[in-house]
């Protein structure tokens, strides 16, 4: 695909090798999120990034990943606080808020909306997930983790083993990442969750038809004992009809060190987009696998910063001169692990 000033808008606008390059800025962009080196090149453009919807690392993570190229940010969050409130359109809004930037990241409760936007922006548009439709920026960062975690292992991503775990109908993380699963070879796919929370159809048959091996389970422990990566996800349960409904699946998977410990296998990763529901009654994650060294929620929201930089830098094009326009670091930076 050619990036430069196209909207991204949904995995299905990617070829294997613009994943190949999206990676390869991405690993470029290494010094500049370590803070070892300062870029300048996106100086003078602005950022409209446009929340509808709760987000802490998307949003942060993409008005960050802009400032580290030396760009500007301004921000809308929640539609109470928008003229979408007095009932402009998505249509005038996006005349309006691409006459402001350079580029627009958008997250909004309704599948589509994004799409419908970015028609009418003057701008490229980035979706910041789209109801439970899709959240491309988040597969590219789950697999660029997922390709990282295996390299460790002397692995690459043709051959994977994974779970997927949770809310997978409303999950938008889980879909877009089932997009791009099915451009490898020879992937095997455990989908767990209730029935009623199932995976869409058309997604299953889009793996299926890549060549890929679906498994499709209600039972967590055999599910994640032959798997690379478990990858598990909230309750959405924003997209619910109410509360009650939402909370009759909470806890149903939950993972922590002791179930691990018994029944995956020593390397396996575990990996979810975040936020992880850590009441008492959910514990999708429990804490107590924090000291877990497969525990790779926290690369996974470090690595968020790298690809999504990676995006307004081909977006953009500046690739080749993100270095040109970059010093040293002047102040103390040492980030830790
Ligand atoms: C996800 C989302 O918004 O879809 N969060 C994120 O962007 N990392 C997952 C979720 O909210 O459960």
């Amino acid at each position: 695909m050619n990036f430069v000033g196209g909207h991204i808008l949904s995995i299905d606008q990617f070829e294997r090798g613009d994943i190949e390059r999206i990676f390869q800025v991405a690993d470029a962009m290494k010094p500049y999120a370590l803070r070892h080196r300062v870029t300048r090149v996106l100086e003078g453009a602005i950022l409209g990034n446009m929340f509808f919807e709760p987000s802490t690392r998307t949003r942060v993570s993409f008005g960050s990943a802009f400032n580290l190229l030396g760009g500007n940010v301004r921000e809308t969050t929640g539609i109470q606080v928008s003229a979408l409130a007095k009932g402009e359109s998505l249509y005038d809004t996006a005349r309006v808020l691409s006459g402001y930037s350079d580029v627009i990241c958008m997250r909004h409760p309704e599948s589509g909306s994004v799409a419908e936007f970015a028609a009418a922006s003057r701008v490229p548009v980035i979706n910041g997930g789209d109801g439970s439709n899709e959240h491309p920026s988040q597969a590219l960062l789950d697999l660029y983790t997922i390709e990282k975690e295996l390299a460790a292992q002397n692995r690459g991503i043709d051959g994977l083993r994974i779970a997927m775990i949770g809310d997978l109908k409303y999950g938008r993380t889980v879909h877009s990442l089932c997009g791009l699963l099915a451009l490898y070879n020879n992937i095997h796919v455990t989908l767990v969750s209730p029935v009623e929370l199932a995976m869409p159809e058309e997604i299953v048959e889009r793996l299926r038809q890549a060549g890929h091996q679906v498994v499709i389970s209600q039972e967590l422990t055999n599910a994640i004992s032959h798997v690379d990566i478990a990858y598990s996800t909230r309750i959405q349960e924003e997209r619910f009809q109410s509360k009650q409904e939402a909370d009759s699946y909470r806890g149903r998977f939950r993972l922590n060190q002791a179930i691990y410990t018994q029944f995956c296998e020593p390397n396996t990763v575990i990996m979810h987009p975040l936020p992880r529901d850590s009441r008492a009654d959910a514990n999708e994650l429990d804490s107590d696998l924090n000291q877990n060294p497969n525990l790779a929620i926290f690369r996974q929201t470090d690595n968020g910063v790298l690809v999504r930089m990676a995006l307004f830098a081909l977006v953009l094009d500046v690739v080749d001169q993100v270095d040109k326009h970059s010093h040293p670091v002047t102040w103390h930076h040492n980030r830790g692990v």
